[in-house]
C-alpha cells in the first residue's frame, strides 16, 4: 500500500493554511503509477575514458502520448557519471543530433578550455575529447548542454545528467551508497506538452520574463512515479534540473530532511529542515529516516514567484512517492560530516559586481498584469478565467524575433555577446564578489563556472546553515543581493572564458549571461 491517504494529504495542506481550492492530485491509483527510473551509473572504462553521445529519441511521459526527446546514451536524460577525486578522465562526447550543441560539466573545478561553455561547440557528428582532472571534494554535480542560445530548449528536450564525484574522506562516513537502493538520485523537472505530444518550448514575452512555466512534473523522466527503496536511512540526491521553476520540498508527513550536502560538497554537519527550497540548477543531498517502512510523498509547496503558482502548483503537489518497503538497511545519520574550510578572515573589498537585469520586465509584467495574474495572486482565489488567460500568454504568445530575444535581459547592462569578454579575474586569489538583482521582481539563481564559492551574505541576511558549504549557485531574490567568497584555481582564456549567468535558462538564453577570463 502506498500513495498518500486523503487524511495525510489534507494534514499537509492544513500545515500551510492553503486549504482553499485544494484539489486532490493523488487521484491516480498507485498501481497505475510508474516506478521511478534510476539513471544508470557510468564509470570510466579501464583506459580512463567515458563515452557520451547525444541522440534523438522518443518517450512516453503521459499515457498514450509519444513525445520526441533528446537524451545522452539513451532516449531521455543521461547516465549518472561517477568519478573519484584524483581521476583523470578522457571524455568522448559525440553529437548525434542534427544541431550544434556543447557539453558543460556544471560544478566542476576545471579550466575554461574543457568546461564545455558556449565557446566549445560540438557540430553534428563530431566528437569532443576534453581531459578532466578531478580535484575537488565529493559532490553531486551535473552536466548539460550550453549552446548559445538554445541551452533552454535542448535541456527541455532531455539533455541533462548527474555527475557524481566520490572521495576517500566521504567513504569513511558510511553514508548510504547503494545506488537506487538507499542512495537515490532525484532529478526534478517541469514540462508542458503541445497537443501533438511534443514538449512545449517557445521564446516569447512570457518566457523571457518568468522563464519556463510547466504544468506537469517529471522525476527522473517519469510523471508522478513511485520510488521503491530500501527501508532505512535514505540519501536523496536532489537536482533541480528545471529550466526556471523553484521548488519548496517537504515530506507529506512532515518528516525531517537532513541536508548533508549542497552544490559543491558535504556540509560540516547535517542540517535538519522540514522544508527545503531548491532553485534551478541547485543540488542538495538530504537524508531521510525511512526505517519505519512507511511510504511518504515528496511534495512541493506553493512558492511566491511570478506565474509559478498556476495550478497544479497553487497547492501542495506530489512529485514522487517514496515507498521504503525493500530490504532493511543498517546505517545512521552521522553527527558530523567533513571539515569545511573556514572563511577568509579579512575579506577583500568587492572586486566584481554582477547585476542581473531584465530589459523587457515592464512589458512582461504588464502582460501578466493585464491577464489578471497579480489580482489573482493577491486575492488567493483561483479564478479559472484568469488561469486560462495566463496560460494562454505562456503558450500562445508569439515567439520574439531572435534579436529581441537575445537582448531581453542583461548582466551589468549588457546582454550576452559571444566573443565579448567584459572582465577578468586573477588566478588562485581569494576574492569577494557581489551579485545583485536589478529592480525587477524575479528570482535569479546565479551560477558561476570554474569554481565553487561560499555565500557570505544572502539577501540581507546571514547565510542559512544548509547553504553555508560549497556552492556554485547563489539565488538572488527580488531586489536582493548576495556577497560571495570566490577563488579560481584554473585558468580560462579569451577563446574559452568562464560563464556567469542566471540559471533560469530562458533568462540565460535571452541575455542574462556574461563571461570572463581567469589568469
Ligand atoms: Cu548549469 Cu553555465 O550552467
Ligand atoms: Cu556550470
Ligand atoms: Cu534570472
Amino acid at each position: 500500500m502506498y500513495g498518500l491517504s486523503r487524511r495525510a494529504f489534507l494534514s499537509v495542506a492544513a500545515g500551510f493554511g492553503s486549504l482553499a481550492g485544494l484539489s486532490l492530485v493523488s487521484a491516480a491509483r498507485a498501481s497505475d503509477r510508474p516506478t521511478m527510473p534510476v539513471p544508470p551509473e557510468l564509470r570510466a572504462d579501464s583506459s580512463g575514458s567515458i563515452a557520451l553521445r547525444t541522440e534523438a529519441g522518443t518517450g512516453q511521459f503521459l499515457p498514450g502520448i509519444t513525445t520526441p526527446t533528446y537524451g545522452i546514451n539513451g532516449p531521455f536524460l543521461g547516465p549518472a557519471i561517477r568519478v573519484r577525486r584524483g581521476d583523470q578522465i578522457s571524455m568522448n562526447v559525440t553529437n548525434g543530433l542534427d544541431e550544434n550543441t556543447t557539453m558543460h560539466w556544471h560544478g566542476l573545478k576545471i579550466p575554461g578550455d574543457v568546461d564545455g561553455s558556449p565557446y566549445t561547440v560540438i557540430k553534428p557528428g563530431d566528437t569532443w575529447r576534453p581531459t578532466l582532472n578531478i580535484d575537488q571534494p565529493a559532490a553531486t554535480c551535473w552536466f548539460h548542454p550550453h549552446f548559445y542560445p538554445t541551452t533552454a530548449e535542448q535541456v527541455i528536450k532531455g539533455l541533462a545528467g548527474l555527475f557524481i564525484i566520490d572521495d576517500d574522506e566521504t567513504d569513511t562516513l558510511g553514508l548510504p551508497s547503494r545506488w537506487g537502493v538507499d542512495d537515490i538520485p532525484i532529478i526534478i523537472q517541469d514540462r508542458r506538452f503541445n497537443s501533438n505530444g511534443t514538449f512545449f518550448h517557445r521564446f516569447n514575452l512570457a518566457a523571457v520574463t518568468t522563464g519556463y512555466v510547466g504544468d506537469t512534473m517529471l522525476v527522473n523522466g517519469a510523471h508522478d512515479p513511485v520510488a521503491r527503496t530500501a527501508r532505512g536511512w535514505l540519501r536523496l540526491r536532489l537536482l533541480n534540473g528545471s529550466n526556471a521553476r523553484t521548488y519548496r520540498l517537504a515530506a507529506s508527513d512532515r518528516r525531517s530532511m537532513f541536508v548533508i550536502a549542497g552544490d559543491g560538497g558535504l556540509l560540516a554537519e547535517p542540517v535538519e529542515l522540514k522544508e527545503l527550497t531548491i532553485y534551478s540548477g541547485e543540488r542538495y543531498e538530504v537524508m531521510v529516516d525511512a526505517r519505519d517502512g512507511v511510504p511518504f510523498d515528496m511534495m512541493t509547496l506553493p512558492v511566491d514567484q511570478m506565474a509559478m503558482s498556476l495550478p497544479p502548483f497553487h497547492a501542495p503537489l506530489r512529485l514522487v512517492t517514496v515507498n521504503p518497503e525493500g530490504v532493511d538497511i543498517a546505517g545512521a545519520l552521522p553527527d558530523t560530516l567533513v571539515e569545511v574550510p573556514p572563511l577568509v578572515k579579512n575579506q577583500p573589498p568587492v572586486s566584481q559586481e554582477l547585476v542581473m537585469e531584465m530589459n523587457m520586465d515592464d512589458q512582461g509584467m504588464g502582460a501578466f498584469k493585464a491577464a489578471g495574474l497579480m489580482e489573482m495572486t493577491q486575492s488567493g482565489k483561483a479564478d479559472p478565467n484568469i488561469i486560462k488567460a495566463v496560460n494562454n500568454l505562456i503558450t500562445d504568445g508569439p515567439a520574439l524575433p531572435l534579436k529581441t530575444q537575445l537582448s531581453a535581459n542583461a548582466v551589468n547592462g549588457q546582454p550576452f555577446e559571444l566573443g565579448t569578454v567584459p572582465f577578468s579575474a586573477p588566478l588562485k586569489t581569494d576574492l569577494r564578489w557581489k551579485i545583485s538583482e536589478g529592480t525587477d521582481s524575479m528570482y535569479h539563481p546565479v551560477h558561476i563556472h570554474g569554481c565553487q564559492f561560499r555565500i557570505l551574505e544572502l539577501n540581507g541576511a546571514a547565510v542559512p546553515a544548509h547553504m553555508a558549504g560549497w556552492k556554485d549557485i547563489a539565488p538572488v531574490l527580488k531586489g536582493g543581493s548576495c556577497t560571495i567568497q570566490i577563488r579560481f584555481d584554473h585558468p580560462a582564456g579569451k577563446e574559452a572564458p568562464f560563464m556567469a549567468h542566471c540559471h533560469n535558462l530562458e533568462h540565460e538564453d535571452s541575455g542574462m549571461m556574461t563571461n570572463f577570463t581567469v589568469g
